[in-house]
C-alpha cells in the first residue's frame, strides 16, 4: 500500500470509528486494527461503496413504498461499513479462487459473529449491531451469540427496531446483489445472470419476491 492509500484508509477508520467505554481501550484498538486491515483490501472497499450506492439509489423506494425511515437507511449504510469486518480473522479463505473445504466453509460462516464481537460493546446502535450479526440470513444462527445480548430496556436500543425484520431482509438483498453482480472478486470473473440472482434470492426470501425484483433494478 502506498502512502496516499494508507492516509486515505486511516482517515476512513478515524471518521467511522465508534466509541467504547474508557475501560475498553483494548477492544477499541482491536477494532481499529481490523478496520485498517479490512479497508486496505480494494475489493472490500469496493463492496462497501457499491452497497452504499445501491442504498442511495433505492432510498425513495425504501422510504415511500416500504415505510423505512431515514434512520433505518443511515443504519444500513453504517452496517455496510462494518458487516464483513469479521472476514479479517481468516483473510486466506477470501483470496482462495477454488472451492472451500468444509472447515473453511464453517469458518467463513462465522464472519458475521466475528464482526459482531468486534463492535458489540461500542456505541453503535442495536440495529446496526444486529444487521452485522445477522446479515447472512442464509447461514442460520451461528454460536447462538447475540440473541440474548440486548433486551427492550437496553438504553442503547433503537426506537425504530420495529422495522428491523424488513431492514434485515433488504440489507441481505443489497449485500447479495452487490456480491453477485461484481466481477472483481478472486472467486468470480464475471457477474451472475439476472435470472440466477432472482432465483437465488427469492428462494431464500420467498415472502419478498416483489422486493427482490425491485431491489435488483437499483444495482
Ligand atoms: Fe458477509
Ligand atoms: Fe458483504
Amino acid at each position: 500500500m502506498n502512502k496516499k492509500e494508507n492516509f486515505f484508509i486511516q482517515n476512513i477508520v478515524d471518521a467511522l470509528e465508534p466509541n467504547f467505554p474508557m475501560e475498553l481501550t483494548s477492544q477499541k484498538n482491536r477494532l481499529r486494527e481490523a478496520m485498517s486491515l479490512f479497508f486496505s483490501q480494494e475489493d472490500n472497499l469496493s463492496h462497501v461503496f457499491k452497497m452504499i450506492k445501491i442504498i442511495n439509489k433505492a432510498s425513495t423506494y425504501l422510504k415511500e413504498e416500504l415505510g423505512l425511515t431515514e434512520g433505518n437507511i443511515k443504519d444500513m449504510k453504517k452496517a455496510a461499513f462494518f458487516h464483513d469486518l469479521g472476514k479479517v480473522s481468516h483473510p486466506e479463505i477470501y483470496k482462495k479462487p477454488g472451492p472451500l473445504t468444509d472447515e473453511e466453509t464453517n469458518l467463513k460462516k462465522l464472519h458475521p459473529v466475528d464482526g459482531f464481537e468486534l463492535i458489540k460493546d461500542s456505541n453503535l446502535n442495536n440495529d446496526v449491531k444486529m444487521l452485522v450479526l445477522k446479515h447472512q440470513i442464509d447461514y442460520g444462527d451461528r454460536r447462538g451469540n447475540g440473541n440474548n445480548h440486548f433486551n427492550s430496556s437496553d438504553k442503547r436500543s433503537n426506537s425504530e427496531g420495529r422495522n428491523f425484520p424488513l431492514m434485515l431482509d433488504i440489507f441481505f438483498m443489497i449485500d447479495q446483489i452487490e456480491a453477485m453482480t461484481s466481477s472483481d472478486r478472486p472467486y468470480r470473473e464475471k457477474p451472475l445472470s439476472k435470472e440466477f440472482i432472482f432465483q437465488e434470492l427469492s428462494g431464500k426470501l420467498p415472502h419478498r419476491k416483489a422486493q427482490v425484483s425491485k431491489m435488483m433494478k437499483f444495482s
